[in-house]
């Protein structure tokens, strides 16, 4: 029997119960749960809302149930309509009336919003443990690639040589500002809304401020209506968790390109590739697919909270119990996704040789002629005109820029000398990089550095 039920004259229908049960969802935060009941009612028992002996009592059964539930020796179904009755009552079960003492003051409504608060809380502490994993392995596999070189591309053409360990590298700041969101979500998940009660706070002499700090929490959430009502935090981290998805599945992109005949440029290990059940020579990126495809799972978290959430008036509404639903998902497949792609890249080699003698002398090197004539004191934009003409002509010549005569250069401009030729190696451009953050290796150099301070 639920826990509301004596004014009604029948129980809920079955069909009524299974679709309003949240139980397969939010069973997921018994621990925060119980954690949250534990210190409201530390505090009831402090301001003498429930004696010592009783709240000893209701703690000590709390805390076996959590375990039997942990250990999956207490089971629930859907006929319990969700975690925070089911705790409720098993624990009245247990010791009787003493049991019946543990709701004072308190709603599932601001129940269920602390638990969603200390879930957030854990899971921010492990996302950034798993991303700062992943930005480790990033690292170390910049650390072999110093000297690597690639095409960088815009437009996805190819577009200026740059290191590898600089792509790398780009991705780990990516990742450390996600790391930084989610601190500053630790911010405001960190306040308690418990003893809001079920929207306008209670009569009895509870402390608000004591439950909060025996959670360990920064503060309470102070008005009460606000408390019950908002999931602006939820969406908060769902948002970022999209953000952390895009990022990988940015990534995953690059990784299924770089595996590709025409790229060339990484080889996944059989352990993370499959093959075709028709083709007998494919060998597919699926795991970086996945994840590229499951960030529609997140992004359709965030869409389905905010939708959830977007004509509600306050306080409560029951609309709000399919927070959990979005929330949930969109922890699981981020944690999996971050995780797996660490499993595919340490699984992945890349070519160190792939590039470099293509690209010598290549047109990807113009913009040194552009900048080679710029320190000859030539406008930047005739500069850039000039090196067109050239480019135009080792095209039609199907020519590299280095194959190109200092006669047909001077015929362009008459600023070429002879000492051009030395700035169209792949290696002199990245040298000769010397803005702050560029892909030079002294600078890649010192984002390692950097880096590795910070990291390993
Ligand atoms: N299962 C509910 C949820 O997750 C708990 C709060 C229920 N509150 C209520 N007033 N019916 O939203």
């Amino acid at each position: 029997m639920p826990t509301w039920n004596s004014r009604f004259k029948k129980g809920l229908d079955e069909q009524a119960l299974n679709f309003s049960s949240s139980i397969e969802i939010d069973g997921r935060l018994f621990n925060e749960d119980i954690t949250g009941s534990i210190a409201h009612v530390k505090m009831l028992v402090k301001q003498k809302i429930v004696s010592s002996a009783e709240g000893s009592k209701i703690v000590k059964t709390l805390e076996s149930i959590r375990k039997e539930i942990s250990l999956g020796k207490l089971k629930y179904n859907w006929r319990n309509e969700d975690i925070h009755s089911f705790i409720e009552e098993e624990l009245t079960k247990r010791i009787g009336t003493t049991g019946k003492k543990l709701h004072t003051a308190r709603s599932r409504n601001d129940q269920v919003a602390l638990d969603e608060r200390l879930y957030i809380k854990n899971e921010i502490l492990s996302l950034k443990k798993i991303i700062t994993g992943l930005q480790k392995l990033l690292l170390k596999i910049a650390i072999k690639h110093k000297e690597t070189i690639i095409p960088g591309y815009t437009h996805l053409q190819r577009a200026q040589p740059i290191l590898f360990a600089h792509h790398l590298l780009a991705y780990i700041s990516i990742f450390d500002r996600d790391i930084d969101r989610l601190n500053d979500c630790l911010k405001r998940a960190d306040k308690s809304p418990l003893g809001a009660a079920a929207l306008s706070g209670t009569t009895l002499p509870i402390d608000r401020n004591y439950s909060a700090k025996l959670l360990g929490m920064k503060g309470i959430i102070e008005n009460s209506l606000d408390a019950v009502s908002s999931r602006d935090v939820v969406i908060e981290f769902i948002s970022i968790c999209s953000v952390v998805m895009m990022n990988l599945s940015r990534l995953s992109e690059e990784l299924a390109l770089w595996s590709s005949h025409e790229f060339s440029f990484a080889q996944i290990d059989d352990s993370f590739a499959t093959g075709s059940s028709l083709m007998p020579q494919k060998k597919n990126p699926d795991i970086a697919e996945l994840v590229r495809g499951k960030t529609g799972r997140v992004f359709g978290a965030l869409i389905g909270i905010l939708t959830v959430m977007k004509s509600l008036p306050l306080a409560y509404n029951r609309d709000m119990q399919e927070d959990k639903f979005h929330l949930i998902e969109a922890v699981d497949t981020t944690k999996e996704c971050l995780q797996v792609t660490a499993g595919l890249l340490s699984h992945t080699k890349f070519n160190k040789d792939r590039f470099e003698k293509e690209l010598d002398g290549s047109l990807l090197l113009s913009t040194e002629l552009v900048d080679y004539l710029v320190r000859k004191k030539i406008p930047f934009r005739e500069a850039h005109n000039i090196v067109g003409k050239l480019v135009a002509l080792a095209i039609s010549k199907k020519k590299k820029l280095n194959d190109i005569t200092l006669n047909d250069y001077k015929k362009i401009s008459h600023e070429f000398e002879k000492d051009l030729y030395k700035y169209l190696t792949v290696k002199s451009s990245i040298i000769n990089k010397i803005s702050k953050g560029s892909t030079s290796f002294k600078e890649v150099e010192n984002q390692v550095k950097f880096w590795t301070k910070k990291l390993l």
